[in-house]
């Protein structure tokens, strides 16, 4: 019986060296997504106004702490992985959904651009734990767990758009 032997060998053989540059790029992506959504959710945590806006506050404010700790991982593995965390310099923003409401007493925005970024990073960690399959398993498993971090806040903030649906104010 034929062994394929690329399968097994691992992220860091030489065969694989174009597939591990490939990866490093996708991890570079992830790492910009989660130093943007700091960003973002530091601004959205300081600007909304309101006493139907602290929960949300509270909930970004913990949620920076998470998003950091993820870009850390994210730097951490792609040194590990032979790459180089980029700098500044490198650095493209998207979240145009996360910029300031025009009211800042305007919750469900906050809300809804919240909703939208866990999706992006859903989708793209989702693409490179696919990605990561019979290739490199300690960065799947990472990814994992990372994953399960944003299918919680993107929960939780799901439940708070409920809660406005419900009242109609969303
Ligand atoms: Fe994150
Ligand atoms: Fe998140």
């Amino acid at each position: 019986m034929a062994v394929d032997t690329k399968a097994g060998a691992g992220v860091f053989s030489e065969e694989n060296t174009a597939k591990r540059e490939e990866l490093i790029e996708l991890l570079k992506k992830a790492y910009w997504m989660e130093i943007e959504t700091v960003m973002s959710y530091t601004a959205n945590s300081i600007n909304p106004d309101g006493v139907r806006a602290q929960e949300i506050v509270e909930h970004l404010e913990q949620d920076i702490q998470e998003e950091l700790g993820h870009a850390q991982q994210f730097g951490k593995r792609i040194k590990e992985l032979y790459g180089v965390v980029p700098g500044s310099m490198d650095f493209s923003a998207e979240q145009s959904y996360l910029q300031p409401p025009e009211q800042q007493t305007d919750v469900v925005h906050v809300i809804r651009g919240v909703i939208e970024a866990e999706n992006g990073a859903i989708e793209h960690y989702q693409r490179i734990i696919e990605f990561c399959d019979d290739f490199d398993l300690v960065t799947q498993d990472m990814l994992i767990a990372i994953q399960r971090d944003e299918q919680g806040h993107k929960r939780l903030f799901e439940g708070f758009l409920r809660e406005y649906e419900a009242e109609g104010r969303a």
